[in-house]
């Protein structure tokens, strides 16, 4: 299963200015979903100094991974099983949703639809996604490395979508992204109701970090 090899694979990055400015945008005092939690990377460091989240994923291999990092560390974060498509049954102050999870899904409308019907009156969303011009950039780009593990990561573009091919210990996963125009999700979040859109440049220049109001 792919998550036993997530964490391994992104062991190379600094989460620490990510994580700064998710804190600058959130407070203390707010409940936050991380929609598409995966292995925790980010709730983790968030719920380690003081912050009140929640995780969702749908993945059982994600959740047990995340869940095995919680009890290492001695903190106990609520973490759902569930479908970030699907009715969420409590309300947040702030919903993240980093690492491109927009991007795995076809059509975003319908996902950040349901992330605003999660949010409380005045919430937010605070996501990243790749920008645009990424796919010129991205198309047969092969990483073949040793480290941490051998593996090779080979990416193809065609029309807006990134066909990933993962090939690590003798298993190969496929992973399909889809690259959106940054008009089309702002003109998307203003039609679903959220007031006010922010664009923020940080951590990764592939990507654009959104916050949404509600
Ligand atoms: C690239 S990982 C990002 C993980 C995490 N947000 C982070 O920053 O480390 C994408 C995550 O989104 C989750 N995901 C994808 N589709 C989902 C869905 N429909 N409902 C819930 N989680 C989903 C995957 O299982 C995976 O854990």
């Amino acid at each position: 299963m792919f998550a036993h090899y997530y964490d391994l694979l992104m062991g190379d990055i600094d989460y620490k200015e990510l994580i700064e400015f998710l804190e600058k945008n959130i407070n203390l005092k707010e409940m936050v979903l991380d929609a598409g939690c995966g292995s925790g990377n980010i709730l983790i460091p968030l719920v380690q100094h003081g912050y009140q989240v929640t995780g969702i994923d749908n993945d059982p291999s994600m959740l047990e991974i995340i869940k095995n990092k919680c009890s290492f560390l001695g903190i106990s974060p609520r973490l759902i099983k569930g479908d970030i498509l699907k009715p969420i049954e409590e309300k947040y102050d702030t919903i993240i949703m980093m690492f491109d999870v927009i991007n795995y899904f076809r059509d975003p409308k319908e996902l950040l639809e349901n992330l605003y019907n999660t949010l409380k009156k005045d919430g937010k969303l605070i996501f990243d996604m790749y920008q645009f011009d990424y796919l010129k950039e991205i198309d047969n780009y092969i990483e073949d490395e040793v480290e941490p593990i051998p593996y090779i990561f080979k990416t193809n573009v065609i029309e807006n979508e990134l066909h990933h091919e993962i090939v690590v210990d003798g298993s190969v996963f496929e992973i399909k992204e889809y690259v959106f125009k940054l008009d089309e999700i702002i003109e998307c979040l203003s039609t679903i109701g959220f007031k006010e859109i922010k664009v923020n440049q940080v951590f990764d220049f592939r990507k654009d970090y959104l916050i949404a109001y509600k």
